[in-house]
């Protein structure tokens, strides 16, 4: 194959792998394997400039941000269609339409009601030439650069025949993953979010970069005709018509049908009504059009709205109402999430009184205070949030949020960490909002393992109000566990006998078992170590805490929040009190050398350095890498160096490896 051939074939091949990838949703090659062709591809172009043609995949993204969007003016205007907002409003549009047709019976194409932005693609024997927004429906902005980035729309229409000129129509949009993962990114940067889906699209296609766009992703389904010469290829149907568009490799919505009568309709409407919730993207609505392109032409128009269409609506995802007041809710992790409590709405046909603001910093971001009128969206199933506040309409008596610095359910500090969006409350365990995450947590092998102490029967446990806290655990009898369901007698003794045994248990596992944020299986290990009892743990000071291996401030400040709070103190007093036997394993802590700093230089005699590091670190001392004045003991092997001139002139003990066992062992 000679180069410009294979140029060709790679134009063509990787066109109708985007194609199955962005249209029919159905990736034909691994990404590393197109990318190779790609960039073979972009090779070939650099070798030969002049080969390459605007349908080039590489022309994607092409030219320069401008200043402003030139006017298009549209061959055919791009009108609007009238809604029905109630189904008797979609029942008199079948009557005109049958009254008009002279028919009994009238068949429809019904399709969904896409909320994004109506666009027009010019496409001159077969490559898109020109793309243009709605505007007043006479002349819209030219977006072509921008439309040119978006990979589900053919640079070139597939097959053979094409018209000379055709302007299809249809709606660019952005799913909600692309629209969250968008407004994510923002968040990250510090930048504006959007509030829906559709403000996010209209915001990416109006970027005079379209490098910019070329980063949002943004959907496309064709749903219509304008301009088209010679007149003869738009088929006899709109149903006929998209089938068409399908083959020429633009992307159509599969939520289609063709129905006959209003009832026909009616069981559409239903139907996507249903679906609504789980589609992948927003809709207001579905659309009816007369089928046959003849009836279309004899119905014709009023004003500026088509007689054969119309838009039969759904309930609004977006309404405005007052903030009540905003309050915090504990989540099954201790997550503090503010919810504005609203003055009831009907949002998407559910009244709504109730909407999360996620976080503090979102409410700050959002500004919204109590007192303002605000918009609430409930989109998909999804719980329904505050997306903004409407500035000009806040009362003077409008209240600023101010997060609360005790937790609502249990009284426990709140804490944040500086770089976590999410505040918590710090009760733990012994928070009822946490409880049945906590008590699991408790029991887990790792933790006290308490075999058969599981989800189900947590759940009645705490339901039952039988267990609040750990502690409550020891006071078990067998009359309360044989009476709970799926509990034989012979499995509440094998339980209650688990839960004996996990009385003895280490000090590790205990503390771990504590459920205290940031403190791991390992940390846990290292606080029993060091600490060597659990009183000493609960009396250590932010100081004592740092001087544990690996316990940093982030570690150190949850441990304090946790422990300073009087009732965790409590339950720790109570679980001791039912007979917990703490066993600390083989603690080589040595007082004496706790607080000590020591420098090892040279080769040791019996041992590595890293080994007589491990030493010292687990009985209690610091190792460090240079000599100061704080420094307690230089450990000297032979051939030591710079480090024993250094304590020699500032006075520091040298001792050797006889010398350090001596220490460690006393
Ligand atoms: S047909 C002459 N079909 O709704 C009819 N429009 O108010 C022209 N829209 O600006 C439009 N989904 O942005 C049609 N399946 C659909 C649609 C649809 C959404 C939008 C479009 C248009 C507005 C009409």
């Amino acid at each position: 194959m000679t180069d410009s051939a294979r140029y060709a074939w790679l134009k063509d091949e990787l066109a109708s792998l985007d194609h199955a990838y962005y249209v029919l949703d159905d990736p034909k090659l691994p990404d590393i394997e197109y990318d190779k062709l790609y960039r073979e591809l972009i090779s070939l172009e650099q070798a030969h400039p002049d080969w390459v043609t605007p349908d080039s995949p590489s022309q994607r993204v092409s030219g320069n941000a401008s200043d402003l969007f030139t006017e298009v003016k549209h061959a055919v205007p791009m009108l609007s269609l009238n809604n029905a907002l109630e189904d008797s409003e979609a029942e008199a549009f079948d009557r005109r339409c049958r009254e008009g047709l002279e028919l009994d019976q009238v068949e429809y194409a019904a399709e969904l009601k896409f909320d994004g932005l109506a666009i027009s693609l010019r496409y001159e024997k077969g490559l898109l030439t020109q793309a243009a927004t709605r505007g007043d429906g006479y002349s819209g902005e030219d977006v072509t650069a921008n439309i040119r980035t978006i990979k589900a729309i053919p640079l070139r229409l597939k097959g053979a025949i094409h018209p000379d000129t055709i302007e299809i129509r249809g709606e660019v949009f952005m799913s909600h993953r692309d629209f969250d993962s968008l407004n994510q990114q923002a968040i990250a940067k510090g930048d504006k979010t959007f509030a829906n889906p559709r403000n996010a699209a209209a915001g990416s296609l109006r970027q005079l970069d379209p490098k910019i766009t070329a980063q949002r992703t943004l959907s496309f389904y064709a749903y219509g005709v304008g301009q088209c010469e010679p007149a003869v290829f738009i088929p006899s149907t709109h149903s006929k018509l998209l089938d068409q568009y399908l083959e020429w490799g633009l992307p159509v919505c599969e939520h289609r049908d063709v129905l006959k009568g209003f009832e026909g309709l009616s069981s559409f409407y239903t139907k996507i009504g249903d679906l609504r919730d789980q589609l992948p993207y927003d809709i207001d609505g579905v659309v009816y059009k007369v089928n046959s392109r003849e009836q279309q032409e004899d119905l014709g128009f009023v004003s500026r709205a088509p007689r054969f269409a119309v838009a039969h609506k759904f309930p609004a995802q977006e309404a405005l109402t007052t903030v009540l007041g905003i309050d915090v809710q504990v989540g099954r992790t201790g997550a503090i999430t503010p919810v504005a409590r609203l003055s009831p709405v009907v949002v998407g046909g559910v009244t709504v009184t109730n909407a999360t603001l996620h976080n503090e910093d979102e409410v700050r971001r959002k500004d919204i205070h109590v007192g303002d009128t605000v918009v609430v969206r409930r989109a998909g199933d999804v719980i329904p949030e505050v997306v903004s506040a409407i500035k000009e309409k806040r009362p003077d008596s409008a209240l600023a949020f101010v997060m609360p610095t005790r937790c609502p359910v249990c009284e426990s500090h709140i804490e944040k960490l500086e770089d976590e969006a999410i505040a918590r409350c710090s009760g733990g365990l012994f928070c009822p909002a946490q409880r049945k995450q906590a008590l699991l947590h408790f029991a887990q092998r790792r933790a006290m393992d308490i075999d058969g102490l599981g989800e189900k029967i947590v759940d009645q446990l705490v339901d039952l109000q039988i267990v609040r806290t750990p502690a409550d655990l020891y006071q078990l009898g067998l009359m309360a566990l044989a009476n709970l369901e799926r509990m034989g007698e012979k499995s509440a003794e094998n339980l209650l006998q688990a839960i004996h045994q996990s009385r003895k248990n280490t000090l590790a596992r205990f503390i771990f078992a504590l459920g205290i944020r940031h403190v791991g299986e390992s940390t846990a290990k290292d606080l029993a170590k060091h600490f060597g009892g659990i009183h000493q743990l609960m009396d250590a000071n932010e100081e004592d805490l740092l001087q544990v291996n690996d316990v940093g401030p982030v570690v150190a400040k949850s441990l304090l929040g946790f422990l300073q709070e009087a009732h965790n103190r409590e339950v720790i007093e109570q679980l001791l009190a039912a007979g917990l036997e703490l066993e600390v394993e083989q603690s080589t802590i040595n007082p004496a050398l706790v607080g000590k700093t020591f420098v090892l230089t040279g080769t040791l005699p019996t041992m590595s350095r890293d080994q007589a590091k491990l030493l010292l670190e687990n009985a209690g001392a610091k190792v460090a890498g240079s000599v100061s004045a704080k420094t307690s003991y230089v450990v000297a092997g032979d051939e030591a160096g710079s480090k024993l001139e250094k304590a020699q002139q500032l006075g520091v003990a040298v001792i050797d490896e006889a010398a350090m066992m001596q220490l460690l062992n006393s």
